[in-house]
């Protein structure tokens, strides 16, 4: 008997590049300085790109978006109700930042349109951020460089420590936490952590059930967690107490997890050794703008506060940071506009299918956006039915639902019959065909 040769021999099977089969060429409005290469990329596959260092006002907006199939933004561009009432071609919004409070969320799904963002693309940028802070709290060089700024030479070693073989306690063990204690472990720090899921720890680190065990046993404790009800405040008074005498307390998560008034009377007290802040209950607007007691009313007290040190929340500010943030959110955009998947979409139910292949010339790809509703999916079938449908995947998220359909061999007149039958469907909300 003779096997039939390995498939392993054929050539790769490459994915078929799909294109709309009705929309005119696509065009993508890009706003507030968004990476070069990400508009490169997006040129580079034939999109029509409009690009812009600034950011729109909603009336630039309204006048403008409705000839746009894609917008990109960051923080500043606000794309509110009124603006997506305008945009009667968008089919995608990119957020290149980590947040999407810029975006009516809730109106841009029932308007049938995904939002991407890229959440974790800047987790190294603040772990690395940590490290330096537990360095530089150990050593209290930013002490010693400021006395230098003053003109004065102040060499000391007590109470300055080596990293080497001290405890950090991680408060949240997510992307951030994870990848910081690959770090301190390379450094020679015993890792606990503690968090509200069991996770499988990495290295070494070891998960403690019980915070205060945690703040019990570490030299340098710091906050990974989102800010939610339950972590308001999660470091008060009563914690700083079950912390070592001579501890730090690292804030890099969110301004509101610390109890920041209990923290200065800790460290003034000298219960606490020192402390590093980035982030803060509230930030100022821009940069130049005053950090001040009217901003937050303990400012003062906590900037006069030794080996305390203070940053303008850039634990994700890094060069590599954005590259990142550049290249997740386009391919992100582009994987929708060409292939419809909206996997890892922040308002809408994830769906993606397997990618049709070049040798599968004749295929279409149905992307049906609907209202969730019973039946909707039994008169999408009843139109499809004369069809092969190669796959189907659909998924709902609220009141909306999203259907992926890969169909042979339909033609073009049947084409046309189709994309009537199923955008005319009560429950539609925006169909595309891509071929
Ligand atoms: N300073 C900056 O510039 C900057 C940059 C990026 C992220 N952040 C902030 O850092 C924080 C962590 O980000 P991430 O990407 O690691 O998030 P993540 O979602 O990957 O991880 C958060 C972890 O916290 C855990 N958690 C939630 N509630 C908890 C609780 N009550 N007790 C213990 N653990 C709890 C979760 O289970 C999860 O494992 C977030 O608040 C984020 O906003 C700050």
């Amino acid at each position: 008997m003779r096997r039939k040769e390995s498939s392993a021999r054929d050539p790769i099977r490459q994915p078929k590049v799909l294109h709309p089969l009705e929309n005119e060429n696509l065009r993508l409005l890009i706003l507030e300085n968004i990476s070069q290469e990400a508009v490169r990329a997006f040129e580079s596959q034939g999109f029509q790109v409009d690009h812009h260092t600034r950011s729109f006002s909603e009336k630039e907006l309204i006048e403008k978006i409705g000839s746009y199939h894609a917008i990109g933004i960051r923080s500043k561009t606000k794309i509110t109700q009124r603006v997506l009432s305008a945009a009667s071609k968008l089919l995608v919004i990119g957020c290149f930042c980590i947040g999407t409070n810029q975006v009516d969320l809730d109106a841009a799904a029932e308007a049938g349109i995904p939002v991407f963002n890229s959440p974790f693309s800047n987790s190294r940028s603040v772990a690395e951020l940590v490290m330096s802070e537990l360095v530089a709290l150990s050593r209290q060089y930013f002490e010693r460089s400021w006395e230098m700024r003053n003109g004065r030479w102040n060499k000391q070693s007590k109470n300055c420590y080596e990293l080497r073989g001290k405890t950090l306690g991680i408060i949240g063990y997510g992307h951030i936490g994870s990848q910081l204690s690959v770090l301190a472990e390379a450094f020679g720090m015993r890792v606990l952590f503690h968090d509200v899921m069991n996770i499988m720890p990495l290295g070494s680190a070891r998960q403690v059930e019980h915070l205060a065990a945690l703040l019990s046993q570490s030299d340098f404790v710091t906050l990974h967690v989102p800010e939610i009800p339950e972590t308001t405040n999660m470091i008060s008074t009563r914690e700083l107490r079950q912390m070592k005498k001579g501890a730090y307390l690292i804030n890099n998560a969110r301004g509101r997890v610390v109890d920041i008034p209990a923290l200065i009377q800790a460290v003034e007290s000298k219960h606490l050794a020192g402390a590093a802040m980035d982030v803060f209950p509230y930030e100022p607007a821009a940069n130049g703008d005053p950090f001040d007691d009217q901003l937050n009313s303990w400012a003062t007290k906590l900037c006069s506060l030794p080996n305390v040190i203070l940053t303008p929340h850039i634990g994700g500010s890094t060069e590599e940071a954005q590259r990142m943030i550049g290249e997740e959110v386009s391919q992100a955009l582009s994987r929708f506009l060409n292939y419809g998947s909206t996997i890892s979409a922040v308002n809408f139910p994830e769906v993606d299918l397997r990618a049709i292949t070049a040798e599968q010339g004749n295929y279409i790809r149905l992307c049906y956006v609907h209202k969730n509703k019973p039946g909707v999916l039994r008169q999408l079938n009843d139109a499809l039915a004369p069809y092969n449908v190669e796959k189907q995947y659909s998924d709902s998220k609220g009141d909306i639902a999203y259907v992926m359909a890969d169909i042979a061999d339909v033609s073009p007149s049947d084409f046309s019959k189709l994309r009537d039958r199923i955008s005319n469907t009560e429950a539609s909300i925006l169909t595309r065909f891509l071929a």
